[in-house]
């Protein structure tokens, strides 16, 4: 069995932001805004050891040598349609991304992930890619996505959710031990429907208000 890479970002703002999220009186658009927020801090992290080089650059005073951004400009891979909730913070921190698109869901019966949807950029395999998803499951959804991606000829990916399952952490690490998975917590289990434990309900709903 694989030794799951999980980074948990447990900083105390961080941590704050998911408790509000997951009491079920907080209504939708706290909660779509508190999202955007821990997004913000949860890209801070998987951002860290992004590469930079050294350019000459003029200050009013004088010139300098300053660190900027190196390579290409890394792809954000959100998984429809709870993955949006994540993407437009991300995009604001890092305006010039590149953003796909995968359309996954859950069958309610089966809990097997159905694709119907993919679009990314072609020049996929030189981009460091980072794909979001609120949840962490079963792992199907996330499992079935970075297959697609890695089809699609990506090398380098990065897993980044809000809450995990001990299960899905197992299933993902087994599927794809080279992608780190980052997340803002790791909950206790899931219940008989797939649904992780205490957790915060549906999150496509939450986000969105479909329920
Ligand atoms: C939710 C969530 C994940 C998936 C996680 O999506 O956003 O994509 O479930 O569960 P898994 O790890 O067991 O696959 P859902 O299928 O509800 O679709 P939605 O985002 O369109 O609401
Ligand atoms: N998908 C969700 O939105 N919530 C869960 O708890 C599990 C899967």
């Amino acid at each position: 069995m694989s030794k799951a890479d999980v980074k948990v970002i447990d900083h105390p703002l961080v941590q704050h932001k998911l408790t509000l999220m997951r009491q079920k009186e907080t209504p939708t658009g706290l909660f779509r805004e508190l999202l955007r927020e821990i997004s913000l801090l949860l890209l801070y992290e998987v951002a860290r050891d992004l590469p930079t080089v050294m350019e000459e650059i003029e200050t009013p005073l004088e010139t300098m040598r300053a660190p900027v951004l190196d390579g290409k400009k890394l792809c954000l891979v959100s998984i429809l349609r709870a993955g949006d909730g994540l993407l437009q913070g991300m995009l604001d921190l890092i305006p010039s991304a590149r953003v796909g698109h995968i359309g996954v869901y859950r069958d309610p019966e089966t809990l097997e992930a159905v694709e119907y949807y993919f679009k990314v950029p072609h020049s996929i395999g030189d981009r460091l890619c980072i794909v979001v998803d609120p949840m962490l499951a079963t792992a199907h959804s996330s499992i079935a996505a970075v297959d697609r991606l890695k089809n699609a000829g990506a090398e380098r990916i990065k897993f980044v959710c809000l809450l995990a399952a001990p299960e899905g952490i197992a299933a993902f690490a087994e599927a794809h031990p080279d992608v780190p998975i980052y997340t803002a917590a790791i909950d206790r289990e899931l219940n008989d429907h797939g649904y992780i434990l205490p957790g915060l309900g549906d999150a496509g709903d939450r986000i969105f208000g479909t329920k």
